[in-house]
């Protein structure tokens, strides 16, 4: 990448130094419980190249979104699971600037690792306030990126410090990017984008940018009765935006226009209500009747799809087929994921980006079978989509 990042940096340019990290440890949490780890491990290589080369590491992370001081979205457990993974334990300091984090950098032994508590009890750092940024980075002799959950927020500590510090990406970031900027600049071909979610309206820019780039679109998820409606068909009651009709349209036009293979589902699986028990039945999509509502792609989908990502070498997925939280409307957001993970068996690069997919494919277990799951929701999107992520385009060049 064209970015400095932690492998440039030798055990002679760290040890004995204060390493401000970024990372990303906005991680779920059920009744104190962490419920998804993911985010933690990620984090590990930076962490451990770190300590192994001398470095004392200052970890800083938002968890959430507090307005002010919000005592169930202190960082505490996450120390405590980060101390578990390292196998050593994890300073925890109850502020993220001032004296007690000063003091307690000071006692830090080369290796040691230390945890701010969440920098978003700060309104300033949302607000990427400079002085703010000066006192994050006053306890650091450099700084490292690895919050790529986060790149896509021009904030204090994934921004603003950067213009205090040198600044490096740490591997997470570095991966992060080799895979998703990869597959879309210089992708194995056929390049397959697979898109779902409920709204046309979220995924625009990432469809646009993706129809300059694939060969293939599969859409899925609610959206597809946008496109419907669009074309003419009776989609009953299923979720529609009828501001974006038009640019369904169009979006349709364009990938005809650049001989892009455009795909919808053939067949779909319907409710009469939008209920885990509702009563469901599989119609083409010529026939869904009034009082119904699509929540799934049908099996003839299934096949259609599995068919046009046969002989792709890359493919990228990014949103759920349907309403894969209720069971009965889960079967084609399943076989996207099973596919998936057979085409990575034989060689196909296999991304799946978005917060909705990756919480699919970890649910069936699939994770590990995948050539890479994004740790970021809305920064894969917008990195798919071609924008630039600020905490990646603030750090320093090679
Ligand atoms: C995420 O969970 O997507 C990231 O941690 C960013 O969180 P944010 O949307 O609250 O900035």
């Amino acid at each position: 990448m064209s970015k400095k990042t932690v492998a440039d940096l030798s055990a002679s340019d760290l040890s004995g130094k204060r390493v401000l990290v970024r990372v990303d440890f906005n991680v779920p949490l059920d009744n104190g419980s962490i419920t998804d780890d993911t985010r933690i491990r990620a984090a590990l290589p930076t962490i451990q190249d770190l300590t192994s080369k001398g470095a004392k590491v200052i970890l800083t992370s938002h968890f959430g979104r507090p307005k002010g001081i919000d005592e169930s979205l202190r960082l505490t457990p996450v120390a405590a699971r980060l101390s578990e993974l390292l196998g050593k334990a994890v300073i925890k300091c109850d502020d993220c600037i001032g004296e007690e984090v000063a003091q307690a950098v000071a006692e830090m032994q080369n290796g040691d690792v230390a945890l701010l508590e969440n920098v978003r009890f700060y309104a300033e750092e949302e607000d990427n306030d400079p002085e703010f940024a000066k006192k994050l980075a006053s306890v650091a002799d450099l700084y490292v990126n690895d919050a790529f959950g986060t790149a896509h927020r021009a904030h204090a500590s994934t921004e603003g410090v950067t213009h205090y510090l040198p600044s490096v990406a740490g591997y997470l970031i570095e991966k992060e990017l080799q895979f998703l900027q990869g597959a879309i600049e210089e992708p194995k071909r056929p390049l397959a984008a697979i898109v779902g979610g409920s709204k046309v309206s979220s995924k625009i820019g990432v469809i646009e940018a993706l129809l300059d780039k694939c060969d293939k679109l599969l859409l899925g998820g609610g959206m597809i009765f946008t496109f419907y409606k669009a074309r003419g068909l009776n989609v009953g009651k299923s979720l529609v935006e009828d501001d974006k009709l038009e640019l369904a349209r169009e979006l349709e036009a364009k990938a005809k226009e650049k001989g892009v293979t455009f795909l919808l589902p053939t067949d779909v699986i319907i409710a009469d209500n939008f209920a885990a028990d509702a009563n469901a039945e599989t119609v083409s999509i010529n026939d869904i009747p009034d009082g119904w509502m699509g929540l799934d792609i049908g099996p003839d989908s299934i096949k259609v799809f599995q068919e046009a990502l046969g002989d792709c070498k890359t493919v990228i997925w990014n949103g759920p087929m349907g309403v894969f939280e209720f069971e009965k409307f889960a079967a084609g957001t399943k076989a996207i994921a099973l596919t998936l993970a057979d085409l990575t068996k034989t060689g196909t690069i296999t991304i799946i980006g978005g917060g909705d997919s990756v919480a699919a494919v970890e649910q069936l277990n699939l994770g590990e079978q995948m050539s890479h799951i994004s740790t970021g929701g809305g920064a894969s999107l917008e990195l798919l989509e071609g924008k630039v992520l600020p905490g990646i385009a603030a750090l320093n060049d090679k």
